[in-house]
């Protein structure tokens, strides 16, 4: 049996292993591509990270080598910055991750900088309000596509290493994919439902050969996305209070709160648990029950 947690005080919990962070990029409120009403005043008065960005940097300072991909080269350059700025290994990737290539490009980039592969947290996400009579038929693939098409994606270029000597894979979902959490965007609630039961069933196809996979179903939680792709031109202050309305807590989550769920679900310490879709939403889907 191994024993875990016997180190001494402070260990890092993730030394000696690579994390790919697909989503890591530090982005902005402002600099969102989707076409989403972002809010009126987020320049001068959003001050937040992305859950990439808090999971990233999380894992670097727990000892990973971490790897950043994001389509957007500055955010990806930014998380980098960070990371090293603490003292901590980073290396940025640009790379789409609904493209194959692209895709299989950050992988071997990864092998090629830090040798090996341990941990893989799929972060890719995009929302879109509007439903059936709204959406036209390519939003509502492209929303399946940067949602779910980049987790299919990520684990058919990263199993094949991580099957070398086991790992772990996180999938960052949404409480939106088991309950209505107040936002009418059936394609983003779809893309992440499908994103749970990959999660489980890759789970058990792998669960005997060392490689774990788990998902974080993420309430609402205060990042940049929310004030570009949910806001509707509305303000920031206006954004906040709903979404602290919205939450039994009375506030919305900390990125680092998914973060820390992702750490424990990427370390040793979680060695027997997979398959599992871990709410950190402050009771959300309790009181949306
Ligand atoms: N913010 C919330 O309240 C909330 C709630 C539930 C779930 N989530 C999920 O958490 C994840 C992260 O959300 P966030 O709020 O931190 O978003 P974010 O927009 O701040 O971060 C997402 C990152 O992914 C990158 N990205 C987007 N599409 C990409 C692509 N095709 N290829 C490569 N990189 C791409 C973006 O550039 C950005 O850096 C998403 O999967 C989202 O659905 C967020």
């Amino acid at each position: 049996m191994t024993v875990h947690g016997t180190g001494p005080v402070g260990s890092p919990r993730l030394a000696g292993r690579t994390a790919l962070v697909l989503g890591g990029g530090h982005g902005s409120p402002e600099n969102g591509t989707d076409g989403a009403v972002g809010a009126v005043d987020t320049l001068a008065t959003v001050d937040t990270v992305g859950i990439g960005f808090a999971t990233a940097t999380t894992f670097a300072r727990h000892g990973a080598a971490t790897v950043v991909v994001d389509r957007d080269a500055d955010a990806a350059a930014r998380t980098v910055e960070e990371i090293r700025r603490c003292g901590g290994t980073g290396h940025g990737v640009v790379a789409d991750a609904t493209d194959p290539d692209q895709v299989g490009a950050a992988v071997a980039e990864t092998l090629r900088l830090t040798g090996r592969l341990d941990v893989v947290h799929n972060n890719v996400g995009v929302t879109c309000l509007g439903g059936p009579e709204e959406l036209t038929l390519d939003q509502w693939r492209a929303t399946l596509a940067v949602n779910l098409d980049s987790v299919f994606l990520s684990a058919q270029k990263t199993i094949p290493h991580l099957l070398r000597h086991g790992g772990a894979i996180v999938n960052v979902s949404s409480t939106a994919s088991i309950r209505w959490t107040g936002y009418p965007y059936p394609a983003y609630a779809a893309a992440k439902a499908a994103v749970n039961q990959l999660t489980r069933s890759l789970a058990v196809q792998y669960a005997d050969r060392g490689i774990r996979v788990n998902a974080i179903l993420a309430g609402l939680i205060d990042t940049p996305l929310v004030y570009r792709q949910l806001a509707g031109g509305r303000t920031v202050a206006d954004v906040r209070a709903e979404r602290a309305a919205l939450s039994p807590t009375g506030a919305m989550g900390s990125p680092y709160d998914i973060a820390h769920a992702a750490l424990f679900l990427a370390s040793d310490e979680a060695a027997y648990i997979t398959g599992t879709l871990l709410p950190v939403d402050g009771g959300l889907h309790v009181r949306a029950a």
